[in-house]
Parts: structure tokens; sequence; C-alpha cells
């Protein structure tokens, strides 16, 4: 039966950039599904942004622009990203769609229809000054277990567990307050109710890795299973819920249903069922189980996944596909996480490094082959050895495979191949008979033993040309029919490796396509040799890598380090925070499970969102722009650039913003320079921004102002902004990475 395979990866915050870390993943799935498309079966790549969470709203707050706005300036950055590693994804969607709205509702429905919501309260910390609950990655304090200061509100780094309630002497990192305990009602998902099917069904049909599967039995379904928390009170950046007006979806409820709606897209896009791509079971559930109808009728559902989320993956989202009556995950593929040098990746060493920045010095072809060869099909971590790496993309492949191109194509420019195939010691047979166990360590993501087969094969086929050195037989007229035939040998073990390597080098593939002139198209190629066709002219395939590049590369990325943290570190969204996993807090363990316990605590995100966007980003076309602001304002005389150096220019955080009652104009700001540093500004912009709209921004003041004292109080300073005044004044904002103190030059 031919197989249609649905893959997707997990599907990145809208609220950080895409690093290496994240690429191990992308690369890891994309090899894959090039390799199923290459073998001829149909197979298609879904992603999406991931794109709702307090995280987005208190990012786009800071900004002062929407979270729409927001969430669409990174989509760009990520699809940019992405294909400049060659990831082709056959739809790149976001979890802010009205399909994903829609198919929310429907599967909502069904677990209600299920009776499996319940209404519970749930305690939490409230940040009054900022207008919002706060997630455990807004709270810091002691660690109620250990004593040590300066924690997050949900786990210490000496590996203590609590909720943020139980927190000492917490602290909002939004706006420095000592947070109010307070109560909300929440639904939760009595996931107990599905345990007998959970048990049965990540033990059947290996749909998990065996690791997995055994970690999950000994860590959440050896005892009832906790109800999981899957809405947040108002005000928070996701979809509402229709039957709990004022409460929203979790953004983990959302998200895994994100894969549901891409598809969607793509399917709308391309005149497809979704129900032929992810079909539908037959309802209602049956107790004990395990094993989804018609699982069997060559449709496949395979996720790719980090360890640091398979709870989600492995046991909310099977329960939602189950009771919503939609086919289960053929297969959960879970990898480790990347380290670089043997350590967590750092912002202050340089080794956490963007893909953006990486595109910069470095082939993305490089790092395909080296996570390929490093990549296996269980959990291990993978370390990045920059040393090794440097040694291995030169060796293998420079030195082993464009090495045999290089060393032979340009004998035969002229003649092309020979028109039988010689006589090659049995060299082709054998690499052809390579191909299914080559193809196994794909299919099983096995990719280092695919590497290394195929370097092997490398290795033989170098042999070969050393030993009939086409160099020396050039120099003998007598002897160019042999000289034909070598080469004819070599670029055909060449192109049998190219083949291989297709899924995970395939600008390799595309180049060996064009200079042998037949497009390396399906696994198969590997079985028959070219004959008498002609060769292009060589050109250049692929370069050493220099350890200079690497090292500018890590510079750069040093620099992109912020001089000291941000109060609210963006990267990761609210719940991300049950496990610490942002760069300044480790890889996860292993297992890198959060207890249900944390999951039910970690609490609601709020904040009003900002005004629409008064971003550069979001401005008109230039061209559009009118000359009157500079009319009706001309330039200043000319100054020094001494002159402009006593102005000090700082970028400042809002921590708290009030209305100043008796006047018309004025609102209160108390602006920290970070640390304990701290400055009160009384800014004419009430008219144009209202209090809890500034709470958490970044914005630029003048530091150095002789301080003036008015009717309300102590003046220490000026924010900058723009506009003619009243309601048309826009804060300048600085853009994200900045971090109060900095100056601005
Ligand atoms: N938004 C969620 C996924 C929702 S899926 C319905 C998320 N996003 S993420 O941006 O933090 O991570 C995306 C994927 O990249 C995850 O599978 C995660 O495990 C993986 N990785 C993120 N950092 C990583 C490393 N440092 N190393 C390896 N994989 C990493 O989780």
């Amino acid at each position: 039966m031919p197989r249609q395979i649905l893959v997707t990866a997990a599907l990145p915050y809208a609220n950080g950039h895409i690093h290496l870390g994240h690429l191990v993943e992308y690369i890891q799935t994309d090899i894959w599904v090039r390799f199923q498309k290459l073998r001829g079966n149909r197979c298609i790549y879904i992603c999406a942004d991931d794109t709702h969470g307090t995280a987005i709203m208190i990012r786009a707050r800071q900004e002062g622009r929407s979270e729409e706005a927001l969430i669409a300036d990174m989509q760009r950055h990520h699809t940019a990203d992405f294909a400049g590693f060659d990831i082709e994804f056959d739809n790149y969607g976001s979890t802010n769609s009205p399909e994903n709205r829609e198919l929310c509702n429907e599967i909502w429905k069904r677990l209600r229809a299920a009776d499996l919501v319940v209404e519970r309260d749930v305690v939490q910390l409230y940040d009054v000054k900022a207008g919002t609950f706060l997630a455990d990655r807004f709270v810091k304090g002691t660690c109620p277990v250990c004593n040590l200061p300066d924690q997050y509100g949900d786990s210490c780094d000496n590996g203590h567990t609590y909720s943020p309630a139980e927190l000492k002497d917490p602290i909002s990192t939004l706006s420095g307050t000592t947070p109010e305990v307070r109560r909300a009602p929440h639904l939760f998902i009595e996931l107990e109710k599905l345990h007998s099917f959970l048990a049965e069904w990540i033990d059947a049909d290996d749909h998990l890795q065996s690791e997995v599967a055994n970690y999950l039995k000994g860590h959440f379904l050896h005892e009832p299973l906790k109800a999981w928390d899957v809405s947040r009170p108002a005000p928070y950046f996701g979809f509402e819920i229709p039957d709990a007006p004022g409460n929203y979806w979790y953004v983990w409820f959302d998200a895994p249903i994100g894969y549901m709606a891409s598809l969607w897209e793509w399917c709308k896009r391309n005149s497809e069922k979704l129900e032929d791509w992810w079909p539908r079971q037959q309802l209602p559930l049956a107790a004990g189980e395990g094993r989804g109808e018609g699982e069997h009728d060559g449709r496949e559902i395979h996720h790719f996944i980090g360890k640091d989320i398979q709870y989600f993956h492995c046991l909310f989202w099977p329960g939602m596909l189950k009771t919503a009556g939609y086919r289960l995950p053929t297969k959960v593929h879970i990898h480790g996480f990347l380290t670089v040098d043997g350590a967590k990746m750092s912002k202050t060493k340089g080794t956490f490094i963007r893909g953006a920045t990486y595109l910069q010095h470095l082939n993305p072809s490089y790092l395909r082959y080296y996570y390929a060869a490093k990549l296996g099909s269980r959990l291990d971590d993978l370390d990045l050895n920059l040393d090794e790496f440097v040694s291995k993309v030169n060796s293998d492949l420079v030195g082993k495979v464009v090495n045999l191109a290089s060393r032979t194509a340009k004998f035969v420019e002229a003649t092309g191949l020979s028109n039988t195939y010689p006589a090659d010691g049995g060299l082709f047979a054998a690499a052809a008979a390579e191909a299914e166990v080559i193809a196994a360590a794909y299919e099983d993501c096995d990719y280092n033993q695919a590497m290394r087969r195929i370097m092997a094969l490398a290795d033989k086929a170098n042999v070969y040309v050393d030993e009939h050195a086409p160099w020396k037989l050039k120099k003998d007229a007598a002897r160019a029919g042999e000289m034909q035939d070598v080469c004819t040998v070599a670029l055909n073990l060449f192109r049998q490796l190219a083949v291989y390597l297709a899924p995970v080098l395939p600008r390799l593939a595309a180049q060996t396509g064009e200079l042998l002139g037949r497009p390396i198209a399906h696994w198969d190629d590997a079985q028959a040799p070219l004959i008498g066709t002609p060769v292009a002219k060589f050109t250049h395939m692929l370069n050493r890598v220099e350890k200079d590049q690497v090292t500018a590369m890590i510079e750069e990325s040093k620099e992109q380090a912020p001089a000291t943290a941000p109060v609210v570190v963006p990267g990761s969204p609210d719940h991300v925070a049950v496990v610490p996993r942002s760069p300044d807090r480790g890889t996860p363990p292993t297992a890198g499970l959060p207890s249900s316990q944390n999951l039910e605590t970690s609490g609601p995100e709020g904040g009003t969102v900002g005004r629409p966007s008064h971003n550069p980003a979001d401005s008109h076309n230039q061209s559009a722009d009118s000359g009157d602001a500079l009319a009706a304002e001309p330039l200043a005389a000319q100054i020094s650039i001494d002159d402009f150096a006593k102005v000090d220019l700082r970028v400042a955080r809002v921590v708290a913003a009030e209305d100043v009652a008796e006047a018309k104009k004025l609102l209160k700001l108390t602006l920290s320079l970070g640390g304990d540093q701290q400055r009160t500004v009384f800014a004419g912009i009430k008219e144009a921004y209202k209090p809890e709209q500034l709470v958490g921004r970044l914005v630029v003041m003048v530091a150095n102002l002789a301080p003036r004292q008015m009717k309300f109080g102590l003046s220490e300073g000026m924010v900058v902004a723009t506009g003619p005044g009243g309601k048309e004044v826009y804060l300048l904002a600085a853009d994200s990475g900045a971090v109060p103190g900095q100056r601005v030059h």
C-alpha cells in the first residue's frame, strides 16, 4: 500500500528567533521528509508559528505594538531563517488563524460533550501595578525549600519545584512590586478519565521510543493523572472560549491543534480534504481502547518534537485527539537537546547562535551534514563541537565527497561518460546493494548510521580514484579511453553518494544533477549507472570551512548578548516556565518533563494590550511620507558631536504609571534604569496613553536633565516622544534586545 505521510515539527514560539538548538529539530524533520519524498511516498511537511500566550502579550506591550504586528514580523524572520537552511515546508501557518479557531471550537465541544471539562478555582499571584496575573517566569523570590534567593516562580536552580504562591518574598519582574495572591476560576480537563486509554496507547504499535514510554509510565501513569488547566482569564492573547466569556484557551491547548489548522490551509490551497490527511475516528471513546481504528490504511501522522515537550504530545494531545474523534499520531519522534562544546548554549560565550547569524558566516549544508552525522534515534543530547564541526565538514564533505567530482569531472568535460559502464571491481553494485540498509537507517532516524555507511562508500570510491589516478592517464593520449572509463566510474560512484545524501544535502544533489545532466529525483537513481551522457563544466560545489569563519560567528553572537539580563526575558512564553530550558537556565534534564502539578499552577500573565503600533517597522512606504512634519518644525541649527554627547539618553523600563488626577496632561511614570536605579518623571502624555498600556514598556529618557520641582512632585528627567501633542504623542521605543540603563548614542 503506498504511504501517505503527514509530518509536523513543533511550532516555534513567535516571540524568539530561530537558533541552532531549534534547527536540530527542523533539520532532522526536513531530512526525514525529503527522504520519504525521494522514496516516492506522498509526504508533506507542516509547521506554523506558535503565537499565543502571555509572553507575546508582554513583549508586544514592551515594544509598543500590537500582538498581530509582532507575530507577523516574527513569522517573516522564521520563514527566512528556515529557507536559508533549505528547510522546505509544504505549509507554514500560524496558530492565530481562523482555521485554528474553528478547530479549537470543534475539539472543545467534543471535550465538553465527553464530560471532561470541570471548573476549579486557582490561586495565583497577581501584579496590581501591571494589572496582570503572573506566570511563573514573571515572578522571582526565595525558594521555599532550600532558601536559595532570586529564583523563578516554579522551580529553583537546585531542582526544587513549587507553586509561585509558595515562593518566599515574591517580586513581580514586570513592576518590581510584591504581587498579591488571588483566586480565579479556571477550566480543567480531567485527564484521569483517559488514563486507561493513554496507558494502552503509549505501549501500542511503537508510537513512542521505548525510553519515552517507560518514562511516562514511571512518572505519570503510575498514579492518577492530574487535571489539566486549559483556560486563562483575560487579559490574554489567544482565543476566547465561546462558552466561557472572559476566559481564553491556554496556549498549549490551541498549539497542537495548530498542526491541523496549518494542514487545513495546505488542503485548501491544494484542493485536498482535511479528512484524507487527518482521518476521523469513531466516537464515542471506548474505555481501554489504545489502538486507533484504521491506523493501517497507509495514512500516517508523524510528529517530531524535543524532549522538553513530550508530556504535551504524548499525554494531552493523544487524549484530545481521541476524545475529539481524530486519528492518533502514528509516531512521535523525540530528540535530545543541543549543547555547544559540551555546555549549554550561552549568550555570553557566544554559543547561543541564531540561525540568521550562522548564515552570515557559514554554508547551511555544513550544519545539515554535521547534525545528520550526530543524530541517532534516541533522546541523547547532541553536542556541536566546533572543532569537530570544522574537521568533519572538511574531511567528509569536501575531502571525501566533493573531491571525487572535482578530481575527475574536468577530464571528461569534452567527451562525456563512457558508452558502456566499465569494470569497477564491483564497487557500483556493492554501493547499490547498500541502498536498503541506508534507507532503513533514515527511516529509523538513525542518520548517524546512514552517514557512516555513506562515508565508508566514499572511502572506497576515493581509493579507486587514487589507485587509477586519472590525472596521470591524462598525460598519455593513448590512454584517453582508460581515463574516460576511470572518470565514468568515479562520477557514478559520486552520484550514488549524492543520491544517498540528497535528503541531507539537497543543494549537492541539485549540483550533481546539473553536472551530469540528469536531476536526482528518486532513491532508485543510485541503482543504475549513467552512461554516454554529457558532463557539464565543473563548477565549484562546496568550500572548505575555515576556523576563522566559526570564530567570527561566535564573536557576532557575543555581541548580540544583552549587557545585563533584561527584567523580562523574551524568547520563551509563559508555559515554558515550567521547564527550565532558556539558554540562561540550562537544558532540561533527559526526561525534561514538568510535573503536572506545576502545569496546573502555572498562571496566566496579563496586561492591557498596547494601542496599534507605533513601531517604525509598521510605518508606511517612504514614498508616501509627506513633508508636512518637517515643514512645521524646520531642522535646528547644527551642533557638534560634543554638544550631542552632553545629552545622556538612556533606555528605561516603565515599572509603574499613574494618573495625576489634578493634571490635565500628566502621567506619573516610575522608570527603572536597571538595578535599584529608579526615576520619577511627569510626562505630558495622558491624552495619548492609558497608564496600564505603559507598564513594562521600554522607553528612552533624558537621564541627565536637571530635576524640576513640579506642583505634584519632583520630575527627574524626560521621556522622549514625538508628535504634535494631545492625542498625537508617540513614545520612542527601543527594539527588543535593549535593556534598561543602556545609553542611546
Ligand atoms: N511552541 C512550543 C511547541 C508547540 S508544538 C504544538 C515550543 N516552541 S519552541 O520554540 O520552544 O521549541 C520548538 C521546538 O524546538 C521544540 O520541539 C523544542 O524542543 C525544540 N528546541 C528548542 N530548543 C532546543 C535546543 N536547544 N535543542 C534541541 N531542540 C530544541 O516548544
